[in-house]
């Protein structure tokens, strides 16, 4: 079992009518609040008009409009509405790319320089304005995680931050306000916590506890993802969603295990930097393409042991049960609507 650290500093907030916390916990860090949201979702489902009113006695300034696969252009306007207003604390409602563009704000507000060269150039992040986050959508784990993907269009590039500092301070987190994501994004999320699953599953050393702990979660997502597709107003399968979401990538299972090294993850956010796909889109194109590269005597155990485990297929040797697992995460991605190629 490897050495390693495991900080978690979230304090999550998880199930129904948990927004009646948010008046607390914001006023806990200021009343000047940067309240930020992507292209218009939080509107049509009432939470923004929520929001509002439960702020209501606090100076609240708006970042609207940061797309999926954020963008540094949302980075940079947010830096400049912290600074001109003098924001106390960071309000992210949405999902990942929210959250995310939430993290480059904060702290590109300390950094003396513009954010994408904070970010190209890996700067150590000391500092962060306080984020509280609203979670709409279970996929990324960004609510508990250290991490942050910011896209730049004029360069084709998308690439990480990680600093302790941009964790988010709460997150609330509850489930009906998943129910209104369409069931393609259902779909990508849950291959998106699939993914991160998966990563740290295919490592060649891992721990007995680890594999048992990321066997269950992965378990739970095939489970229901199917059901939280057909019906999107089912509480039972968006919670098991939204919680195995956030403990899928921030360590928690997986630590003892050899670091791993995210291929997919890695090829996908170069892929996305080109065309702007869907994360968890492209995830499902990479992930069984990969796999079937990187099949050998080597690998085929890990593989055989994850179908029969997840999809309860089985072959004549590894090999063989290598290939039908291979065959049947490819088929669980076509059922939830996944276009697998691009
Ligand atoms: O923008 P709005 O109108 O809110 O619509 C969003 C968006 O179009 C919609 N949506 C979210 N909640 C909704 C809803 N629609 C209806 N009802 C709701 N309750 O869903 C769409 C996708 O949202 P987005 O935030 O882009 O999705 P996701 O959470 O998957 O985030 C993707 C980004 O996170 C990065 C990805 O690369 C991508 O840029 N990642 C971040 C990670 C991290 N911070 O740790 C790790 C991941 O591996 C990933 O790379
Ligand atoms: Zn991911």
């Amino acid at each position: 079992m490897e050495n390693f650290q495991f900080c978690i500093p979230t304090n999550i907030l998880f199930g129904k009518g948990q927004i009646s916390n948010l008046p607390g916990v914001i006023t806990g860090f200021g009343s000047r609040v940067l309240l930020a949201y992507g292209g218009g979702s939080i509107r049509k489902t009432g939470l923004y008009d929520k929001v509002k009113e439960l702020l209501s006695g606090c100076e609240i300034y708006e970042l609207s409009g940061i797309a999926p696969n954020p963008k540094i252009d949302s980075v940079r306007e947010g830096i400049s509405l912290c600074r001109e207003h003098g924001i106390d604390v960071i309000l992210a409602v949405g999902g990942g790319s929210v959250i995310d563009c939430c993290k480059a704000i904060a702290s590109g507000f300390y950094y003396d320089g513009d954010a994408w060269d904070m970010i190209v150039s890996h700067a150590e992040i000391t500092k962060a304005l306080p984020i509280v986050t609203v979670l709409t959508f279970a996929a990324t784990g960004s609510e508990a995680d250290a991490g942050a993907v910011i896209s730049n269009p004029e360069t084709n590039e998308k690439l990480s931050l990680f600093s302790q500092e941009v964790f988010p301070k709460v997150s609330i987190m509850d489930p009906e306000y998943t129910f209104t994501v369409p069931a393609a994004q259902t779909a990508a999320g849950s291959i998106d916590i699939l993914s991160h699953l998966m990563e740290q599953y295919f490592v060649p050393e891992s721990t007995y506890m680890s594999d048992l702990l990321v066997e269950a979660v992965m378990k739970t997502v095939v489970k229901y993802t199917p059901i939280a597709y057909a019906e999107p107003d089912n509480y039972e399968a968006k919670a098991q969603l939204m919680w195995a979401s956030t403990i899928a990538d921030n360590a928690t299972l997986c630590n003892g295990n050899q670091l791993a090294a995210f291929s997919c993850h890695g090829m996908e956010h170069e892929l996305s930097a080109f065309y702007d796909v869907t994360h968890g889109v492209g995830l499902a194109i990479l992930t069984p393409r990969w796999m079937e590269y990187v099949l050998s005597d080597e690998t085929a155990p890990r593989f055989a042991h994850f179908g029969k485990e997840l999809f309860g297929v089985e072959g004549s040797d590894d090999m063989e049960s290598a290939k039908l697992a291979i065959k049947a995460l490819y088929e669980f991605f076509e059922s939830l609507g996944v276009p697998m190629s691009v």
